[in-house]
């Protein structure tokens, strides 16, 4: 069938029109054009052409009938023009408007079943992490320490030179400065003091006694940086414990008891534990403390006999250093010296991890691969 435009461009005299009957089968011929065109499928912007197509104000189908066929029909035939005219105007007006209605309708129940939530679904199952092995390592000590009347505070991670250093007995020139040294921050200009990553724990020793009279008994988990080379047993970012106690008639028995205490808690009652004389500015005496190797039961032995790897024979390991607080360090935080005793402790958290887990790298610490993080769940 032809468009229908081919005739509404044309007047009723161009297409030969001169009779009521031919008006009559002209108007159906367009009629039926439009029956077929609005029987096909279709969505809301091929409906907007149709309507335009036969609605349009200007080249819409009807509004060219009215131009081209009404308005220069002779006036024989006017009446009967207008009369086919009107008639096709309801027919096509409704019709166009029932197809927007069933239109919009279908686009609705479509976007409804697009949005539908299905309940049924299994849902998105986010993963429960665990905690780090250091921060589990930190809570088994923390526990045990909390277990003879410790509390915990924590400090800055960066600090001033006098608490990293100064005031723990380590005045400028002391060679064990070397060992600490560290990162320093970059300052803006006119900073009073240089500041740095803290070398250990210890400086919140100074701290809690500049905050608390004694007794004191508090332990101080963290972060502490130096500037060591990444192997299997360095990282210029490590952690410790740093514990404290002060009260005025604390022995060095005391100080031993507590320590064989936390070591047996956390490797078990099957360890044997011994200090040697070592060196710490801040403490005097300065004692390491050894634990029997919990691997070969301290026979430096290996279970299929040959040498334990662990300790290589030594029997012991060496855990951590400790010593009674040296008088010195009470004369910064106004302590009165005389009457004053108390022992203090800075264990490394990695290393004791690594020999409780046997783990021969600290840097697995680090890298958080979880294939060994899921081993600690
Ligand atoms: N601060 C020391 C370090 O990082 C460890 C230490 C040793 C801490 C003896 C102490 C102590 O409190 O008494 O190497």
């Amino acid at each position: 069938m032809q468009a229908p435009q081919e005739k509404t461009s044309k007047s009723l005299q161009e297409l030969g029109v001169t009779q009521r009957s031919q008006v009559d089968s002209l108007f159906a011929e367009v009629q039926s054009s439009f029956d077929i065109e609005s029987s096909k499928e279709f969505i809301e912007i091929l409906w907007k052409e149709f309507r335009d197509e036969w609605l349009g104000r200007k080249s819409g189908v009807l509004s060219q009938i009215t131009d081209n066929w009404l308005k220069l029909a002779p006036p024989e035939l006017k009446p009967a023009v207008g009369a086919a005219l009107n008639k096709l105007r309801a027919a096509v007006e409704t019709k166009i408007e029932e197809r927007r209605l069933s239109i919009e309708s279908s686009e609705e129940k479509w976007a409804l079943a697009r949005e539908r939530i299905d309940l049924s679904l299994p849902g998105v199952v986010r993963p429960i992490g665990s905690h780090h092995l250091i921060r589990q390592v930190f809570q088994q000590i923390e526990d045990i320490f909390f277990s003879i009347g410790f509390s915990v505070v924590e400090g800055p991670e960066i600090e001033t030179p006098y608490y990293n250093f100064e005031a723990l007995n380590i005045p400028d020139f002391h060679p064990v400065r070397d060992d600490m040294d560290t990162f320093y921050l970059d300052l803006p200009k006119g900073a009073t003091q240089p500041l740095l990553l803290r070398t250990h724990t210890s400086p919140m020793q100074i701290r809690t006694m500049e905050n608390r009279q004694p007794p004191v008994r508090v332990i101080v988990p963290g972060k502490v940086y130096r500037r060591d080379n990444p192997d299997a047993t360095h990282s210029f970012i490590f952690h410790q414990v740093e514990g404290l106690a002060v009260d005025t008639d604390i022995s060095f028995c005391d100080f031993t008891g507590t320590i064989e205490y936390f070591v047996k808690q956390f490797f078990g009652p099957a360890v044997k534990t011994r200090f040697r004389p070592s060196y710490f500015p801040f403490t005097e005496p300065s004692v390491e403390f050894d634990v029997s190797c919990p691997f070969c039961g301290g026979s430096g032995t290996a279970a299929g006999g040959g040498t334990c790897s662990k300790c290589k024979g030594a029997a012991w390991i060496e855990l951590f250093g400790a010593g009674m607080v040296d008088t010195a360090v009470y004369s910064y935080v106004n302590y009165e010296q005389k009457k004053i005793t108390g022992f203090a402790f800075g264990i490394g958290i990695d290393r004791l991890a690594m020999i409780k887990y046997s783990i021969d790298d600290i840097q697995v610490f680090f890298q958080n691969d979880v294939r060994f993080l899921r081993q600690f769940p």
